[in-house]
């Protein structure tokens, strides 16, 4: 008897975890855990199971625990479409959260509408990605707001009126801060004296570049990624162009100094989250993510951390799992205190927040103006 107790006692231990798990309430994540886009894909998925931990161990969601089930599209094409499918069909995933990057939530979203099973973009900014149905949402602002924000930032605190645009052809997401930073700036008075194209992995911007200088541009805007931005402020420079280059949130993260080096000083982009905000909201969570994580939270890592909470109070208040009553819950929340700024969802399942812009100064992120809506 002596020998059974311990096992009995494990037996019954082992159980009551198999019942846990069974009653877990299975939420899905697609992310990109490796390949090209790693950089965010992972501070994103570190915020998102910090939420989940956070809940489980508040007592969870209607009782019950989350589970959260996370699939890597390895940043590759295709892969997204293909991860989702899994998640919907073979575990039977009640909400989705995902992705970082516009082009990857373009693709799985309309997979996801189809299935009538709710998405929630923790940083998806292009138009496109939340009219793709009534079932998709996102917790961060949209690309309409946050090229208004550019497209008054050049004139205003840059004084710019001869604007340059280099726009990546294969990526919906500088396609989209281009059409609507131009619509704002020409409408404000400003010119756009060239539009050079380029596309995802280039590495030879010279050409551009040389007809940006001979177009006698006031200020550059490099709309796309991180690692083509950081190579176009670098060959910028050493084309012997000095005017200031800006961009948007598609330039935060940590390959941008990396490869950019000396060239990004004085550089501007448009951004989410800071964690010098002295908003005791921002402090506290630097704090609680540092303390799982060892390092402060980035933008995505702030943004996965919301998709997470607000799901996770829709849930609440719909009071079951059923996918089309969440939908409903997330379509209707209101003033969730989220730690990137307030969200109140609107008609078109986007919410209204403010921006930050932040400079380059001494190889770090300096907070320059925050932006309201
Ligand atoms: N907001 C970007 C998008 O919509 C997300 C992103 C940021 C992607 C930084 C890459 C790098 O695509």
């Amino acid at each position: 008897m002596s020998r059974l107790l311990p096992l009995l006692c494990s037996l019954a231990l082992l159980s009551a975890a198999a019942l846990r798990a069974a009653d877990a309430i299975k939420i899905g994540e697609y992310a990109s855990l490796t390949g090209k886009e790693a950089a965010y894909g992972e501070t994103s998925h570190k915020g998102i199971v910090l939420a989940v931990e956070e809940l489980n161990a508040g007592g969870g969601v209607l009782g019950r625990p989350l589970e959260l089930i996370t699939e890597d599209n390895q940043s590759k094409q295709g892969e997204s479409a293909t991860v989702v499918k899994k998640l919907i069909s073979r575990d039977r995933v009640v909400a989705i959260l995902g992705e970082v990057a516009s082009i990857r939530s373009l693709e799985a979203a309309p997979v996801i509408q189809s299935a009538k099973i709710p998405m929630v973009s923790s940083a998806s900014v292009n138009s496109k990605v939340t009219a793709v149905g009534d079932y998709i949402f996102r917790v961060c602002f949209v690309d309409s707001f946050e090229g208004n924000v550019l497209a008054v930032f050049a004139r205003d605190r840059l004084r710019a009126r001869k604007v340059a645009i280099l726009t990546s052809v294969s990526n919906a997401y500088s396609v989209g801060m281009t059409r609507v930073f131009k619509e704002r700036f020409l409408a404000d008075g400003g010119t756009v004296v060239a539009e050079p194209k380029y596309s995802e992995g280039d590495k030879d911007f010279r050409a551009q570049l040389t007809a940006v200088k001979a177009a006698g541009a006031d200020a550059i805007f490099a709309s796309g990624y991180y690692t083509e931005a950081a190579l176009i402020c670098k060959q910028a420079r050493q084309l012997g162009l000095s005017v200031p280059i800006f961009g948007g949130d598609g330039w935060d993260a940590p390959p941008l100094l990396e490869i950019g080096g000396a060239a990004m000083e004085g550089t501007y982009f448009c951004a989410h989250y800071s964690p010098d905000n002295p908003s005791p909201e921002v402090q506290n969570f630097n704090r609680r993510y540092q303390a799982r994580w060892g390092t402060l939270p980035d933008a995505w890592a702030a943004l996965g951390y919301d998709s997470a909470r607000v799901l996770a109070d829709a849930i609440t208040r719909a009071g079951t799992t059923e996918p089309a009553k969440i939908r409903d819950a997330l379509a209707a929340s209101k003033g969730f205190p989220a730690v990137t700024g307030q969200i109140t969802m609107d008609a078109h399942r986007n919410p209204t927040k403010s921006a930050v812009i932040l400079t380059i100064k001494d190889g770090q992120y300096k907070f320059v103006q925050t932006v309201a809506p």
